[in-house]
């Protein structure tokens, strides 16, 4: 990223700065969340997406939850903002992750003063953001392993630097690739009903002069009956103990497709993912956004007014459809629930 995905300015005090994700890739502008009310509309709104990114911002909203606290209402603002933040998005179980960082660090040191505690959760927001950068670089070495000198990936959605601290998780293994020296090529899928693949995914490699090809999200059988793709990496939001993963919707119909295919189909994501509480993919919420999305996506209206819609933002891929599972920690093959266990214990 030419500026950091989101990042925190100021001491105690300060504020937030992201990358409006919305407007990308027509204009880039950064924007800045004073109070919780903005940074939960930054999350619902999509102006910071993708899993990792909406956990770090869950941990600096924290921050400004608590900055004006006095001594008595510091746990009672801790805890209504904790619980606003996460009503923001249901699917990304890094939200949950970060907000319950937080409230630990919080209680971990409970005897503290006001301001050391202010210090102590800033502190902790910034730790998540360090280690989500260190996790993806690490992701992104395991994954370059899996891609071969001149290979050509097809990806979905963005899970690049913008929807993590930087850097990213499948497009990590696809930079990491590239700075070994190997020639890699990448189809793009626009990825709708609000275009991560086209806007984001595809500036994102453009900027890293990598080879980025863009299709619709229904050509992507064709593309590969063609021949055209080696592998296939996606990110994910939720990972359940067995492995099964979800991802932005289409990815469940693109494994489908690689198996058919005979390609292999990985998924690259931080143990901050893994949801060890859901024994299988089943009990992941998907979130169910507005119609107008597919109806009236990005102000034109597509369809006739009054049309019946049904927009979940995310499906859940089995495991026995994922040849691995790409983490920080390194590489889960065959993915199963003994597999996960051990890499992730
Ligand atoms: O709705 P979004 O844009 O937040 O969905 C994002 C995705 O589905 C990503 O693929 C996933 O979060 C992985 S990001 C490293």
């Amino acid at each position: 990223m030419p500026v950091p995905t989101i990042e925190w300015e100021g001491g105690v005090d300060g504020r937030i700065r992201l990358i409006d994700q919305t407007l990308l890739p027509v204009e880039f502008k950064q924007i800045y969340c004073e109070d919780v009310e903005s940074v939960w509309q930054a999350i619902r709104q999509l102006n910071v997406r993708g899993a990792p990114a909406i956990g770090c911002a869950a941990a600096l909203g924290t921050v400004l939850g608590i900055q004006h606290s006095t001594a008595e209402s510091f746990q009672d603002d801790l805890k209504k903002t904790t619980d606003y933040l996460a009503t923001s998005r249901p699917t990304a179980v890094n939200l949950f992750w970060a907000l319950d960082r937080m409230k630990r660090a919080a209680e971990a040191d409970a005897r503290r003063s006001l301001d050391e505690l202010k210090e102590i959760l800033l502190g902790e927001a910034k730790a998540i953001i360090e280690e989500d950068r260190a996790m993806c670089r690490r992701i992104g070495a395991h994954g370059a392993t899996l891609i071969h000198d001149g290979a050509t990936a097809l990806t979905h959605c963005n899970a690049g630097g913008l929807a993590t601290a930087d850097y990213g998780t499948a497009l990590a293994c696809f930079f990491a690739a590239k700075e070994q020296g190997k020639t890699i090529s990448v189809y793009a899928d626009e990825t709708r009903p609000l275009l991560q693949g086209s806007r984001l995914t595809a500036w994102e490699l453009m900027q890293d002069g990598i080879d980025v090809t863009i299709i619709c999200d229904s050509m992507a059988a064709q593309v590969m009956k063609e021949g055209r793709i080696d592998l296939v990496v996606v990110g994910a939001d939720r990972i359940a103990a067995n492995g099964d993963a979800a991802n932005k919707i289409g990815t469940y119909g693109l494994a489908v497709l690689a198996r058919h295919h005979g390609i292999p189909f990985y998924v690259a994501a931080p143990s901050s993912t893994f949801d060890l509480s859901l024994a299988d993919g089943s009990a992941i919420p998907i979130e169910e956004r507005p119609g107008d999305e597919i109806t009236c996506g990005f102000g034109r209206r597509t369809a006739p007014l009054g049309v019946n819609t049904y927009n979940p933002a995310f499906d859940v891929t089995p495991a026995e459809l994922i040849a691995a599972i790409i983490t920080e920690r390194g590489i889960i093959r065959p993915v199963n629930a003994a597999n996960v266990a051990v890499m992730m214990g």
